[in-house]
């Protein structure tokens, strides 16, 4: 008898929109947002997430939101995502708790109807540096297979949190061991797409927890995939120097007013920097 995907509700359920030609291009960016944040989103669209320029995009981002049970914030989804056409709209509830089905979801849809090279899966509080990563990764990137990378978390801070009242609990049935695998943090990892594939696969026969980025890890782990630790993803918004931006990815925390700024210094690194050395590795 053939075994039922554990994921066969998440599967089942979602609601597909046909991917855009630039959707299946060299970079694919995965923003988890919530309903409720039409701000943040819009604050994207007009800056990182913009496209500059007369050539035809290598990359897209795609907002991945669920269910809201308010039927205006609902209905508020639906008008963006005619507008824009840039939600990947899943039949899951949106809640912090199933944002594990949030990211598979959006990994499921990428392999299946994308194909991208590259998927960048990150937060829509963070900054992407849309200007650099898709040239990096032509022109610089070596680990065409197998790549995941992103900002690693300290042994402690991969201790699992057994304290039911904390948004990060997990039960000892649902993760039995006292400490997650290495992983990258949430605000923003890098897969290549057989990566993804392979993550895909190993999500069968691992029981989901939700904690999204720990769970990718030990998905990851299990297909035999060692992640990368690059500095190029910071999880702390501090005042980067416009240089900076010559190197940085993903920089996580930014109001949206940083969100402008952060464009602005992105835009100003490509003339200003000449002088500094480009870095053509992960680290
Ligand atoms: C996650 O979404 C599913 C499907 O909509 C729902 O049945 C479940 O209650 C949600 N779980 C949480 C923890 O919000």
């Amino acid at each position: 008898m053939a075994q039922e995907s554990q994921w066969e509700l998440v599967w089942l359920l979602r609601s597909d929109p046909a991917p855009q030609p630039s959707m299946k291009g060299l970079l694919l960016i995965l923003v988890t947002s919530a309903p409720g944040n039409s701000e943040p989103r819009q604050v994207i669209r007009r800056t990182w997430a913009a496209h500059e320029g007369p050539r035809a995009p290598q990359w897209q981002s795609v907002f991945l939101v669920g269910q809201s049970a308010d039927i205006g914030v609902a209905q508020g989804i639906q008008r963006e995502q005619q507008e824009f056409g840039d939600i990947l709209i899943g039949n899951y509830q949106d809640t912090y708790r199933n944002l594990t089905l949030k990211v598979m979801h959006g990994f499921k849809w990428v392999a299946e109807r994308c194909q991208p090279s590259y998927i960048l899966k990150t937060d829509d509080d963070c900054f992407v540096n849309t200007d650099r990563l898709p040239e990096f990764l032509l022109e610089h990137n070596t680990i065409k297979t197998g790549l995941y990378a992103g900002s690693l978390f300290s042994r402690e801070k991969r201790q699992v949190i057994r304290e039911p009242s904390s948004k990060w609990y997990v039960s000892r049935q649902d993760y039995h061991l006292d400490e997650y695998p290495p992983y990258a943090s949430g605000i923003g990892y890098i897969l290549s797409l057989d990566a993804v594939e392979r993550i895909l696969w190993a999500a069968e026969h691992v029981h989901p927890i939700p904690v999204e980025d720990a769970y990718v890890g030990i998905l990851a782990e299990r297909a035999g995939i060692q992640v990368k630790s690059s500095a190029r993803f910071a999880k702390h918004n501090v005042r980067w120097r416009v240089c900076n931006y010559r190197y940085l990815m993903v920089i996580h925390h930014l109001s949206p007013q940083e969100q402008e700024v952060a464009k602005g210094s992105m835009l100003q690194a490509r003339s200003a920097c000449h002088d500094s050395l480009e870095v053509t590795r992960w680290k």
